[in-house]
């Protein structure tokens, strides 16, 4: 059976019209094209006001892809990255690929972990509202393109404005956002290809009025990836926080996340265990739920600082789901002053870890 090629799919393609009446093809509507075995995903690049109309579109390609021979699955989605882009937003220069992005930013912290689900985005804000409450000028990058969840656990609705050829990221808590999902509704679906991760991660490090922060807390997307890849290259990363719960299968894959920042040359600050201890509203017991202090076990034998640990609680979950950061709306709680020793713990090793993660040089 042949294999569907990116120039035979195109050219399949060609003659499917979008609203104004052009080709498709010739009209650079075709963002990409993903081919896995007979697995066919494409992006058909639309203007947000137009999305209705290209839905016939979208299906018309998807109808027209499946019918190519060797293909037995195909997807199209609408994607509206570019369109949402500051309009006159220039590609960088030739060379100018290699500069580091954030420059204005004393230290870049990526909150990661190997495992999905393990609390990373729920950490990450909080540890951003607790070292702004701190003092600290802080940003919070949402690096998850997939899977934003910034909007909904900061409570933020808005787009942001565009100034000249920058985003202004949206104040929240005390700290400086932006995420994808600010750009796109909620139920869009987003299947995007590694190169198109890394152009809307680079957009929102480079094409956002971040300004002077001490520092940038990065939530990224599970797993070790494009974005991971993409942060490690192009910006200069103080270091990486990764979060893992006491359970064995967490701990394994925080053990990936620490051996892939290495690899990278990305220092680790630290290991944080989430999701620690339970302790019954009710009645005050405390019940290690996914075990306990497996974390800080694990952080000791890779040799890695073990930065705390945050309870189960369920302030922490409605907080995150009401947009309210606990850290912000109940500072003083448990789960704030987890939070609040968290952030601590990160300072300290930001400010005694050379951001390079070079060996510091001591002259006696
Ligand atoms: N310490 C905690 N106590 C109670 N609920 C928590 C705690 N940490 C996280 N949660 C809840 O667990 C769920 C998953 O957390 P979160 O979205 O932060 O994980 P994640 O690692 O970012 O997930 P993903 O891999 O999908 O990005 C959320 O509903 C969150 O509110
Ligand atoms: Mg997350």
């Amino acid at each position: 059976m042949s294999v569907p090629t990116a120039d035979t799919l195109r050219a399949a393609l060609a003659g499917i019209r979008d609203p104004a009446g052009r080709d498709i093809v010739a009209a650079g509507r075709i963002e990409g094209i993903e081919i896995r075995g007979g697995l066919v995903q494409i992006a058909l690049l639309t203007d947000r006001a137009e999305a209705a109309a290209m839905e016939p579109v979208r299906r018309e390609v998807e109808r027209v892809l499946a019918a190519q021979p060797g293909v037995t699955n195909a997807t199209a989605v609408l994607t509206a990255h570019k369109t949402q882009a500051p309009p006159q937003a220039a590609p960088p220069a030739p060379g100018a690929k290699t500069a580091l992005l954030l420059a204005e930013v004393t230290s870049i912290v990526a909150v990661a972990s190997g495992k999905g689900g393990v609390g990373k985005s729920t950490v990450a804000v909080n540890l951003a509202v607790s070292l702004a409450r701190a003092g600290l000028r802080v940003g919070l990058l949402d690096a998850d393109i997939y899977g934003p969840s910034l909007p909904r656990m900061l409570g933020i609705a808005k787009k942001p404005e565009v100034r000249g050829e920058k985003m202004i990221p949206i104040e929240a808590w005390g700290i400086k956002c932006m995420s994808i999902g600010f750009l796109v509704e909620e139920e869009t679906p987003m299947i995007w290809r590694g190169p198109m991760v890394m152009g809307a991660l680079e957009q929102m490090m480079g094409q956002v009025a971040w300004g002077a922060l001490d520092v940038l807390v990065v939530d990224m997307p599970p797993g070790t990836g494009d974005a991971q890849l993409t942060m490690a290259q192009r910006v200069k990363l103080a270091g990486a926080v990764i979060v893992s719960t006491p359970q064995d299968i967490a701990l394994i894959d925080a053990r990936r996340g620490v051996r892939m920042f290495e690899k990278v040359n990305v220092p680790v600050l630290g290991i944080v265990e989430n999701m620690s201890f339970f302790c019954c509203p009710a009645c005050g017991h405390r019940a290690e739920i996914f075990g306990h202090g497996g974390a800080r076990a694990e952080a000791a034998r890779l040799g890695a600082a073990f930065l705390g640990e945050i309870p189960l609680l369920l302030e922490i979950r409605t907080g995150s789901d009401a947009g309210t950061p606990v850290a912000a709306a109940a500072p003083d709680s448990p789960a704030g002053q987890a939070f609040a020793a968290l952030a601590g713990a990160v300072r300290a090793r930001l400010e005694g870890a050379a951001p390079s993660g070079g060996p510091k040089i001591v002259i006696a």
